[in-house]
């Protein structure tokens, strides 16, 4: 029996050294200190044993029992810690490391522009109005006094949702304008009114450097008691020139557009060149901006407001050509390309 818890403690030990996960201990532990355990079996056999010899053995027993467990916690904690060690190492972080940086784009250029726009004309009391993208016949022509034979509709192809007509309001389209806000906004808050209507519109048209199928307008609507075109004049003079933040020349020239009696068109003074003539201007030192003019008496009417005891003026001017004057790019398409190597310049 000695011999044999010899042969038993030295194998216990040389388990031991090997053991190098909390897996091989668990293995050990249950070879030799389990409840069927060699360790544990051999403290059984001592009954068998000649009784003179028994206190003899049951110190041995003991002594490698003591001698074998306080070996086997030693082990055990030296492997908790090499394991800790290792996983310390896995997921070490380095706190003191500067961060990673996220990328948040930024705003569109032609919503920067289009801010600026608001800012001005609501420091000047003009409400921002919106409409629907997706717009009646009535509201995109009829009521803006462009009736259905009449030659002005071919001045913007459009694009049609519906093939059948509604009897009252049409088919639907994709607005040509921003002007139905005009009829819109005179119906549901009446005079005075003073708005403008940023906002994308859409043309079927064959795109080119300057014209695309969608893009921005900005309409402008004023209707009160006694307002001339004086206002118009004084108001896109100071809107442009807090634009450009620098002192701009209007100008009005005749023009044509069934909603308005009489019809102008507006150029600015060229501040590239201050007028004396470039590329940008094409030498005549003007700037073609935007449409304008007297709101038709048949509009004030589609719009519940009596012409006889009301006036107002309306404009509308390209937004995205805006931008491209702003920021001299030469393409519209650029704009709403995607490419962001070309955003990120703005
Ligand atoms: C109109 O759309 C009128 N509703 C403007 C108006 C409003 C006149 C109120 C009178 C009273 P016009 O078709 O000219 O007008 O377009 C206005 C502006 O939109 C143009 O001056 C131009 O800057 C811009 N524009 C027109 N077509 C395109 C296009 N295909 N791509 C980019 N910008 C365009």
């Amino acid at each position: 029996m000695k011999e044999k818890l010899e042969k038993l403690s030295t194998a216990a030990k040389a388990a031991m050294r090997s053991a190098s996960t909390a897996e091989d201990l668990q293995e050990v532990q249950n070879k030799f200190f389990g409840k069927k355990g060699e360790l544990t079996l051999i403290s059984k056999e001592l009954g068998k044993a000649k009784p003179e010899d028994r206190p003899a053995l049951g110190q041995m027993i003991n002594l490698t029992k003591t001698e074998l467990e306080a070996m086997f916690a030693k082990k055990q904690a030296l492997v908790k810690q090499e394991e800790m060690n290792a996983q310390l190492e896995d997921e070490w972080v380095d706190i003191t490391a500067p961060g990673v940086q996220r990328k948040i784009g930024h705003i569109h250029p032609l919503s920067q522009v289009q801010r600026e726009v608001e800012e001005i004309f609501s420091s000047m009391g003009f409400e921002i109005k919106d409409g629907p993208e997706v717009e009646s016949e009535y509201f995109n022509f009829e009521a803006l006094n462009i009736p259905a034979s009449h030659p002005a509709r071919d001045m913007q192809d459009t694009f049609f949702i519906d093939k059948e007509a509604h009897k009252d309001f049409g088919s639907l389209v994709l607005r040509t304008h921003t002007s139905p806000v005009q009829i819109r906004s005179m119906q549901k808050h009446g005079a005075p009114l003073r708005i403008i209507v940023p906002g994308r519109v859409f043309r079927y048209e064959a795109t080119d450097a300057s014209h695309d199928t969608t893009f921005y307008q900005v309409e402008g609507l004023l209707v009160d008691k006694e307002i001339s075109l004086t206002h118009l004049k004084g108001i896109m003079q100071e809107f442009l020139t807090r634009l450009f933040q620098k002192d701009c020349l209007v100008r009005f020239r005749p023009g044509y557009f069934p909603f308005v009696e009489p019809g102008l068109e507006l150029d600015f003074g060229c501040l590239i060149c201050d007028q004396k003539g470039c590329k940008a201007c094409k030498g005549t030192g003007w700037i073609e901006f935007m449409g304008a003019g007297m709101v038709h008496p048949n509009v004030l009417r589609s719009g519940g407001i009596d012409p006889d005891t009301h006036q107002g003026w309306a404009f509308g001017f390209g937004l995205t050509r805006l931008v491209m004057m702003r920021y001299k790019i030469p393409d519209i398409r650029l704009l709403f390309g995607g490419d962001v190597r070309f955003l990120n310049q703005f």
